[in-house]
Protein backbone atom coordinates (compact mmCIF):
# COMPACT_ATOMS: atom_id res chain seq x y z
CA UNK A 1 0.00 0.00 0.00
CA UNK A 2 1.52 3.50 -1.01
CA UNK A 3 1.93 5.82 1.95
CA UNK A 4 -1.24 9.15 2.19
CA UNK A 5 2.47 11.42 2.22
CA UNK A 6 5.59 10.25 0.48
CA UNK A 7 8.41 13.04 0.33
CA UNK A 8 11.80 11.60 -1.88
CA UNK A 9 15.05 13.27 -1.84
CA UNK A 10 13.40 16.87 -1.67
CA UNK A 11 15.89 19.95 -2.01
CA UNK A 12 14.77 23.79 -1.51
CA UNK A 13 17.19 26.30 -1.87
CA UNK A 14 16.56 30.13 -0.63
CA UNK A 15 18.97 31.65 -2.19
CA UNK A 16 22.39 30.38 -1.19
CA UNK A 17 20.64 28.70 1.23
CA UNK A 18 20.02 24.97 0.92
CA UNK A 19 16.70 24.44 3.36
CA UNK A 20 16.04 21.00 2.51
CA UNK A 21 19.24 18.73 1.47
CA UNK A 22 17.64 15.61 0.05
CA UNK A 23 14.22 14.90 2.65
CA UNK A 24 12.41 11.87 2.58
CA UNK A 25 9.68 11.11 5.06
CA UNK A 26 6.41 8.99 5.11
CA UNK A 27 3.14 9.24 6.87
CA UNK A 28 0.43 5.99 6.55
CA UNK A 29 -3.42 7.16 6.51
CA UNK A 30 -4.50 7.75 9.78
CA UNK A 31 -0.63 8.19 11.48
CA UNK A 32 0.83 11.27 13.55
CA UNK A 33 4.56 12.03 12.86
CA UNK A 34 5.49 14.67 14.79
CA UNK A 35 9.06 16.19 12.77
CA UNK A 36 11.75 17.43 15.63
CA UNK A 37 14.92 19.33 15.29
CA UNK A 38 16.52 22.60 16.27
CA UNK A 39 15.89 25.93 14.49
CA UNK A 40 16.85 25.84 11.07
CA UNK A 41 16.89 22.38 10.88
CA UNK A 42 14.19 22.73 7.82
CA UNK A 43 11.19 21.60 9.40
CA UNK A 44 8.97 24.59 8.15
CA UNK A 45 10.12 24.41 4.34
CA UNK A 46 9.30 20.74 4.56
CA UNK A 47 5.79 21.15 6.28
CA UNK A 48 5.51 24.08 3.87
CA UNK A 49 6.48 22.10 0.65
CA UNK A 50 3.44 19.31 1.20
CA UNK A 51 1.15 21.76 -0.30
CA UNK A 52 3.60 23.98 -2.19
CA UNK A 53 3.20 26.65 0.01
CA UNK A 54 6.71 27.50 -0.16
CA UNK A 55 7.74 31.30 -0.25
CA UNK A 56 7.98 33.51 -3.57
CA UNK A 57 11.96 32.93 -3.09
CA UNK A 58 11.90 28.92 -2.34
CA UNK A 59 13.59 27.12 -5.41
CA UNK A 60 12.80 23.41 -5.65
CA UNK A 61 15.60 21.73 -7.42
CA UNK A 62 15.14 17.90 -6.76
CA UNK A 63 13.27 15.41 -5.35
CA UNK A 64 9.04 14.77 -5.16
CA UNK A 65 6.31 14.93 -3.22
CA UNK A 66 3.21 12.65 -3.39
CA UNK A 67 0.18 13.16 -1.30
CA UNK A 68 -2.33 10.13 -1.75
CA UNK A 69 -0.29 9.18 -5.27
CA UNK A 70 -0.78 12.38 -6.34
CA UNK A 71 2.43 14.47 -7.39
CA UNK A 72 2.54 17.71 -6.24
CA UNK A 73 4.97 19.49 -7.20
CA UNK A 74 3.99 18.90 -11.22
CA UNK A 75 0.35 19.41 -10.83
CA UNK A 76 -1.23 22.52 -12.39
CA UNK A 77 -2.49 25.08 -10.74
CA UNK A 78 -6.60 24.10 -10.78
CA UNK A 79 -5.65 20.59 -9.39
CA UNK A 80 -3.02 22.33 -7.14
CA UNK A 81 -6.02 24.34 -5.40
CA UNK A 82 -8.26 20.89 -5.59
CA UNK A 83 -5.88 18.98 -3.49
CA UNK A 84 -5.55 21.42 -1.33
CA UNK A 85 -8.64 21.44 -0.75
CA UNK A 86 -9.75 18.14 -0.07
CA UNK A 87 -6.71 16.73 1.14
CA UNK A 88 -4.77 19.01 3.12
CA UNK A 89 -5.19 21.22 5.71
CA UNK A 90 -2.51 23.41 7.51
CA UNK A 91 -2.18 25.87 10.85
CA UNK A 92 0.66 27.52 11.70
CA UNK A 93 2.71 29.14 14.38
CA UNK A 94 0.72 32.77 14.64
CA UNK A 95 -2.75 31.95 14.67
CA UNK A 96 -3.51 35.76 14.38
CA UNK A 97 -2.11 36.06 11.34
CA UNK A 98 -3.49 33.01 9.71
CA UNK A 99 -6.85 34.05 9.75
CA UNK A 100 -8.55 36.84 8.08
CA UNK A 101 -9.01 39.94 10.29
CA UNK A 102 -11.43 42.18 8.21
CA UNK A 103 -14.00 39.08 8.58
CA UNK A 104 -15.86 37.93 11.64
CA UNK A 105 -15.04 34.52 12.60
CA UNK A 106 -18.61 32.95 11.32
CA UNK A 107 -18.41 34.45 8.13
CA UNK A 108 -14.95 32.89 7.70
CA UNK A 109 -16.00 29.58 8.65
CA UNK A 110 -19.29 29.83 6.16
CA UNK A 111 -16.95 30.74 3.51
CA UNK A 112 -15.38 27.18 3.77
CA UNK A 113 -18.51 25.38 4.87
CA UNK A 114 -21.25 27.16 2.38
CA UNK A 115 -24.06 28.63 3.58
CA UNK A 116 -25.93 25.85 5.16
CA UNK A 117 -22.85 25.08 7.50
CA UNK A 118 -23.36 24.34 11.08
CA UNK A 119 -21.39 27.01 12.79
CA UNK A 120 -21.92 25.83 16.32
CA UNK A 121 -20.70 22.09 15.60
CA UNK A 122 -17.44 23.54 13.88
CA UNK A 123 -16.59 25.67 16.19
CA UNK A 124 -18.07 23.05 19.08
CA UNK A 125 -15.43 20.52 17.72
CA UNK A 126 -12.40 23.05 18.88
CA UNK A 127 -14.21 23.24 22.69
CA UNK A 128 -15.50 27.32 21.20
CA UNK A 129 -18.85 28.45 21.82
CA UNK A 130 -20.65 29.81 18.60
CA UNK A 131 -22.35 31.96 20.30
CA UNK A 132 -19.23 33.56 22.07
CA UNK A 133 -16.22 33.78 18.80
CA UNK A 134 -18.88 33.87 15.37
CA UNK A 135 -19.54 37.55 16.01
CA UNK A 136 -15.82 37.87 16.96
CA UNK A 137 -12.75 39.80 14.18
CA UNK A 138 -9.51 37.96 15.10
CA UNK A 139 -8.37 40.13 16.82
CA UNK A 140 -10.97 40.32 19.67
CA UNK A 141 -10.11 36.51 20.27
CA UNK A 142 -7.13 35.36 22.67
CA UNK A 143 -4.53 33.82 21.00
CA UNK A 144 -5.86 30.05 22.35
CA UNK A 145 -8.73 30.89 20.70
CA UNK A 146 -7.99 32.09 17.81
CA UNK A 147 -5.50 29.20 16.71
CA UNK A 148 -8.75 26.93 17.65
CA UNK A 149 -10.70 28.93 14.75
CA UNK A 150 -7.34 28.31 12.58
CA UNK A 151 -8.14 24.36 13.47
CA UNK A 152 -11.82 24.54 12.86
CA UNK A 153 -11.17 26.14 9.48
CA UNK A 154 -8.50 23.78 8.52
CA UNK A 155 -10.24 20.79 9.84
CA UNK A 156 -13.77 21.93 8.50
CA UNK A 157 -13.55 19.80 5.16
CA UNK A 158 -11.75 16.78 6.94
CA UNK A 159 -8.63 17.14 5.30
CA UNK A 160 -6.89 13.59 4.95
CA UNK A 161 -3.30 15.29 6.03
CA UNK A 162 -2.91 18.17 8.44
CA UNK A 163 0.51 19.70 8.23
CA UNK A 164 0.68 21.96 11.97
CA UNK A 165 3.38 23.92 12.04
CA UNK A 166 4.82 24.72 15.67
CA UNK A 167 1.09 25.60 16.45
CA UNK A 168 1.47 26.15 19.85
CA UNK A 169 4.64 27.08 20.32
CA UNK A 170 3.24 31.27 20.62
CA UNK A 171 0.81 30.17 23.08
CA UNK A 172 1.50 30.09 27.20
CA UNK A 173 2.03 26.64 28.55
CA UNK A 174 -1.37 25.73 29.94
CA UNK A 175 -3.45 27.10 27.02
CA UNK A 176 -0.69 25.11 24.82
CA UNK A 177 -1.77 21.70 26.34
CA UNK A 178 -5.71 22.75 25.93
CA UNK A 179 -4.84 23.01 21.91
CA UNK A 180 -2.69 20.40 21.32
CA UNK A 181 -5.38 17.52 22.80
CA UNK A 182 -7.81 19.56 20.73
CA UNK A 183 -5.81 19.27 17.34
CA UNK A 184 -5.08 15.25 18.04
CA UNK A 185 -8.84 14.43 19.11
CA UNK A 186 -10.10 15.86 16.58
CA UNK A 187 -7.56 14.35 13.93
CA UNK A 188 -8.08 11.00 15.56
CA UNK A 189 -12.28 11.68 15.08
CA UNK A 190 -11.66 12.66 11.82
CA UNK A 191 -9.26 9.83 10.63
CA UNK A 192 -7.17 12.88 9.66
CA UNK A 193 -3.07 12.24 9.79
CA UNK A 194 -0.95 14.65 11.00
CA UNK A 195 2.59 16.24 10.69
CA UNK A 196 2.95 17.78 13.73
CA UNK A 197 6.36 20.38 13.41
CA UNK A 198 7.77 20.82 16.65
CA UNK A 199 11.00 21.66 18.61
CA UNK A 200 8.84 20.17 21.86
CA UNK A 201 10.55 17.01 22.13
CA UNK A 202 8.87 15.34 25.41
CA UNK A 203 5.17 16.76 23.62
CA UNK A 204 5.61 14.67 20.85
CA UNK A 205 6.89 11.76 22.40
CA UNK A 206 3.76 12.10 24.45
CA UNK A 207 1.23 11.92 20.88
CA UNK A 208 2.89 11.30 18.30
CA UNK A 209 2.92 7.70 17.00
CA UNK A 210 6.10 8.21 14.96
CA UNK A 211 8.73 10.29 14.80
CA UNK A 212 11.39 11.67 12.25
CA UNK A 213 14.30 13.78 13.34
CA UNK A 214 15.54 16.50 10.86
CA UNK A 215 19.19 17.75 10.91
CA UNK A 216 20.54 20.27 8.23
CA UNK A 217 17.89 19.46 5.95
CA UNK A 218 17.40 15.74 5.98
CA UNK A 219 15.39 13.47 8.38
CA UNK A 220 18.00 11.85 9.58
CA UNK A 221 15.92 9.24 11.89
CA UNK A 222 12.62 7.94 11.82
CA UNK A 223 10.66 5.05 13.14
CA UNK A 224 7.93 4.64 16.48
CA UNK A 225 8.32 7.47 19.20
CA UNK A 226 8.94 5.28 21.65
CA UNK A 227 11.89 3.56 19.96
CA UNK A 228 13.52 6.50 18.61
CA UNK A 229 13.06 8.48 21.72
CA UNK A 230 14.27 5.94 23.74
CA UNK A 231 16.46 3.61 21.91
CA UNK A 232 18.01 6.28 19.54
CA UNK A 233 20.36 5.09 16.48
CA UNK A 234 21.44 8.16 15.20
CA UNK A 235 23.97 10.16 17.10
CA UNK A 236 22.11 13.57 16.86
CA UNK A 237 19.25 11.84 17.96
CA UNK A 238 20.81 10.62 21.12
CA UNK A 239 21.98 13.70 21.77
CA UNK A 240 18.87 15.65 21.46
CA UNK A 241 17.13 13.44 23.60
CA UNK A 242 19.76 14.12 26.43
CA UNK A 243 18.54 17.29 26.34
CA UNK A 244 15.25 17.19 26.95
CA UNK A 245 13.83 16.95 30.15
CA UNK A 246 11.31 15.04 30.61
CA UNK A 247 12.71 12.36 28.37
CA UNK A 248 15.83 11.79 30.28
CA UNK A 249 16.02 9.31 33.07
CA UNK A 250 15.72 10.45 36.40
CA UNK A 251 19.48 11.41 37.61
CA UNK A 252 20.44 11.97 34.16
CA UNK A 253 22.23 15.08 33.88
CA UNK A 254 20.89 17.38 30.89
CA UNK A 255 23.71 18.03 28.26
CA UNK A 256 22.67 20.73 25.74
CA UNK A 257 23.96 19.11 22.10
CA UNK A 258 27.60 20.61 21.79
CA UNK A 259 28.57 22.86 19.03
CA UNK A 260 26.14 24.68 16.38
CA UNK A 261 23.76 23.72 13.51
CA UNK A 262 25.22 23.77 10.39
CA UNK A 263 24.71 26.83 7.61
CA UNK A 264 24.19 24.90 4.36
CA UNK A 265 24.97 26.95 0.86
CA UNK A 266 24.42 23.49 -1.66
CA UNK A 267 24.57 19.99 -1.14
CA UNK A 268 26.32 18.83 2.19
CA UNK A 269 29.73 16.63 0.89
CA UNK A 270 29.23 14.30 3.86
CA UNK A 271 27.32 14.05 7.01
CA UNK A 272 26.18 17.61 7.93
CA UNK A 273 26.18 16.18 11.71
CA UNK A 274 29.96 15.46 11.53
CA UNK A 275 31.36 18.57 12.97
CA UNK A 276 29.14 18.03 16.06
CA UNK A 277 29.62 14.23 16.37
CA UNK A 278 31.66 11.89 18.58
CA UNK A 279 30.97 8.94 16.19
CA UNK A 280 32.88 10.90 13.50
CA UNK A 281 35.05 9.03 10.91
CA UNK A 282 36.92 10.12 8.05
CA UNK A 283 34.52 8.86 5.75
CA UNK A 284 31.50 10.99 7.65
CA UNK A 285 32.78 14.27 6.34
CA UNK A 286 32.97 13.71 2.76
CA UNK A 287 30.82 10.47 2.11
CA UNK A 288 26.96 11.11 2.16
CA UNK A 289 25.32 8.90 4.76
CA UNK A 290 22.21 6.72 3.32
CA UNK A 291 19.53 5.49 4.93
CA UNK A 292 19.92 1.99 6.92
CA UNK A 293 17.01 0.43 8.16
CA UNK A 294 17.32 -0.79 11.62
CA UNK A 295 14.04 -3.05 12.84
CA UNK A 296 11.45 -0.25 12.62
CA UNK A 297 14.36 2.26 12.61
CA UNK A 298 15.28 4.08 9.62
CA UNK A 299 19.25 5.76 10.24
CA UNK A 300 20.99 8.22 8.15
CA UNK A 301 23.98 7.52 9.60
CA UNK A 302 27.16 5.30 8.39
CA UNK A 303 28.17 3.85 11.60
CA UNK A 304 24.18 3.32 12.89
CA UNK A 305 25.11 -0.44 12.15
CA UNK A 306 28.02 -0.43 14.49
CA UNK A 307 26.87 1.81 17.50
CA UNK A 308 25.20 -0.12 20.08
CA UNK A 309 21.75 1.89 21.04
CA UNK A 310 23.48 5.24 22.51
CA UNK A 311 20.75 6.84 24.47
N1 LIG B 1 12.02 32.75 3.56
C1 LIG B 1 13.30 32.38 3.74
N2 LIG B 1 14.30 33.04 3.14
C2 LIG B 1 15.59 32.66 3.30
N3 LIG B 1 15.99 31.62 4.05
C3 LIG B 1 15.03 30.92 4.68
C4 LIG B 1 13.64 31.26 4.58
N4 LIG B 1 12.93 30.38 5.31
C5 LIG B 1 13.84 29.54 5.86
N5 LIG B 1 15.10 29.86 5.48
C6 LIG B 1 16.32 29.15 5.87
O1 LIG B 1 16.16 27.78 5.57
C7 LIG B 1 16.63 26.96 6.64
C8 LIG B 1 15.52 26.08 7.16
O2 LIG B 1 14.55 26.90 7.77
P1 LIG B 1 13.14 26.37 8.28
O3 LIG B 1 12.55 25.48 7.25
O4 LIG B 1 12.36 27.55 8.70
O5 LIG B 1 13.56 25.48 9.53
P2 LIG B 1 12.83 25.24 10.94
O6 LIG B 1 11.35 25.34 10.69
O7 LIG B 1 13.27 23.86 11.34
O8 LIG B 1 13.34 26.26 11.89
C9 LIG B 1 17.21 27.90 7.67
O9 LIG B 1 18.60 28.00 7.46
C10 LIG B 1 16.54 29.21 7.38
O10 LIG B 1 17.36 30.30 7.72
S1 LIG C 1 27.57 9.53 9.72
FE1 LIG C 1 29.40 9.81 10.96
S2 LIG C 1 29.31 11.98 11.62
FE2 LIG C 1 27.28 11.42 10.86
S3 LIG C 1 26.18 10.82 12.68
FE3 LIG C 1 27.05 8.94 11.81
S4 LIG C 1 29.03 8.67 12.84
FE4 LIG C 1 28.34 10.78 13.23
MG1 LIG D 1 9.89 26.42 11.64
Amino acid sequence: MSALLEVDGLVVDYGQARALDGADLRVAAGESVGVVGESGSGKSTLGAAVGRLLPRQARISDGSVRVAGEPVLDLPPAELRRLRRQRLGFVFQDPIGSLDPTMRVGAQLRRVLGRGGDLAFHLGRVRLEASRVARAYPHQLSGGMAQRVALALAMASSPELLIADEPTASLDSQVREEVSDVVFSLAAQAGTSIVWLSHDLPGVARRCGRVAVMYGGRVVESGPAAQVLGSPRHPYTAALARSAPALAAPGVRLEPVPGRPPVLTGAAPGCAFAPRCAFAEDRCAHERPEPITLGEQSVLCHRAGELEVIA
